[in-house]
């Protein structure tokens, strides 16, 4: 099956004109003006622009949290996502306290396997470090194709690891070529924080947020930049919120330290206003909370200074029902919210359209870093001669307006409910296959490939 894209607006990270792109097969072929290669479809992407398909790198599909699962399994999860124009999504793997990680990869090969409709890798979290765990990190980086290792510096009982595990694991990841990701609060003081309100009798959404404040994210942030960079592991810190935080960040650029940031959606465009409406507030509980409008302004900012690289969204859905979980008290709310089809069309209207950012940038923070962050550049995240043909061809002036009735996650609510977007997904192409075509779905579970990841490079 070959394709002809004719006369759009071409942006990758770099690049900005009028051409076109033939593909073959499931990768692109050629880029360029006047092509005039003969091909068994043709579309015409007249006044729409042209980029790679986005790589949302924070994802929870069906995980287990919580005493319950995230709504979203890998059929419903990577549906959504293609129609909002993200091609690949990386979940987390958690591995059980007390197991193996291959134990914990072979689980999530029985909820991924078959069951996708887009691509996608995985981050294993090591949750518990030890000369067992240590043992299977070679493998995993070499013979899986898995090359990032996430760490929770809370959660603890569950995921948290201390820093001595920190350290060793970091020591191993190095050594192999991978990277260490991480959830970066300080676990301690939010569980002294929970503690106290729960004893006050303080039990609404809003002292979720209050037991979670900026300190703690910027403590663990500088607490593991530190760590990184005596253990000289490639580092990455996901959702990063706060002013605090990146502030930690920016200080370690100043000893030419390189660590890698993302931020999610919402800490761009949300804010903890979201937290006086009762339980209701529910709907945003997640960790790290909701911050405050200065905290945007800072992480805007953060994306044109290159400190922040990556836009996710940190998927991880909850039905009402789950949420009502923690009705009677905000500590037993299942973190997390819906966001992964929203990502891409939300930062086009409210960063492209409002000025903050570029339309490269757009396409840096949305593919092409994450690509090259996690071992896949120029496979994914480009369109060039040779990368797989993951495309999104969009409509930059189209308006609509997200709710719960049209979105295609699997969550009885939106944490965007009418929120008005201008600019939508048209098309969507994943391996030279169109998979969305007007807001219908083209493609069936199954379709979706495990994509195999190389080591990690310092460099971006
Ligand atoms: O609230 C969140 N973020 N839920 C998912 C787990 C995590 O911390 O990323
Ligand atoms: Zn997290
Ligand atoms: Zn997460």
């Amino acid at each position: 099956m070959s394709l002809l894209i004719k006369n759009g607006r071409i942006i990758t990270a770099a690049d900005d004109f009028i051409g076109d792109l033939f593909v073959d097969g499931e990768q692109i072929q050629a880029v360029g003006r006047n092509l005039s290669y003969k091909a068994d479809e043709v579309i015409d992407a007249s006044g729409k622009l042209v980029f790679p398909g986005g790589i949302d790198p924070h994802v929870h599909l069906d995980m287990p949290f919580m005493g319950t699962f995230s709504s979203d399994d890998y059929a419903t999860g990577t549906a959504a996502a293609l129609h909002g124009g993200t091609t690949m999504v990386i979940d987390f793997i958690l591995q059980t306290q007390g197991r193996t990680l291959y134990d914990a990869l072979e689980e999530w090969q029985k909820k991924s396997q078959g069951k996708a409709c887009g691509d996608y890798s995985y981050h294993m979290a090591v949750t518990d470090f030890n000369e067992t765990t240590k043992a299977e990190i070679k493998s995993l980086i070499h013979e899986e194709g898995i090359t990032s290792f996430k760490t929770f510096m809370a959660y603890k009982g569950a995921l948290m690891i201390d820093d001595n595990q920190m350290v060793g694991l970091m020591k191993e990841v190095k050594e192999q070529g991978g990277m260490v990701t991480v959830h970066a609060t300080n676990g301690d003081m939010i569980d002294h924080l929970i503690a106290k309100n729960r004893q006050e009798g303080n039990l609404s959404p809003l002292y979720h947020y209050l037991s979670q404040p900026e300190i703690t994210e910027a403590e663990a942030s500088g607490r593991f930049t530190d760590m990184a960079h005596y253990t000289g592991v490639p580092a990455y810190i996901v959702h990063l919120t706060c002013e605090g935080a990146l502030n930690a960040v920016r200080r370690a650029t100043y000893r030419n330290q390189k660590v890698f940031v993302e931020t999610c959606i919402q800490y761009l465009l949300l804010d903890a206003s979201l937290y006086d409406k009762g339980f209701e507030s529910a709907k945003w509980v997640m960790s790290p909370p909701l911050r405050k409008k200065k905290d945007q302004e800072t992480l805007w900012a953060g994306i044109n200074q290159g400190l922040v690289q990556v836009l996710g969204t940190d998927h991880c859905p909850f039905n009402w029902e789950q949420k009502k979980m923690g009705e009677e008290d905000f500590s037993k709310i299942p973190n997390g919210h819906p966001a992964l089809e929203h990502r891409m069309e939300l930062l086009f209207s409210e960063g492209v359209h409002q000025g903050k950012i570029s339309l490269n940038t757009y396409v840096a923070i949305t593919s092409t870093n994450a690509a090259k962050i996690f071992g896949m550049y120029p496979r994914k995240g480009c369109l060039a001669a040779g990368s797989d043909a993951d495309i999104v061809i969009f409509d930059p002036q189209k308006e609509h307006v997200i709710s719960a009735d049209n979105h295609h996650h699997r969550c009885d609510y939106s944490a965007y409910e009418g929120w008005k977007v201008k600019g939508k997904c048209e098309t969507v192409i994943l391996r030279g296959q169109v998979a969305v075509a007007n807001g219908e779905l083209k493609v069936t579970p199954g379709m979706g490939k495990f994509i195999k990841r190389g080591t990690i490079s310092k460099v971006i």
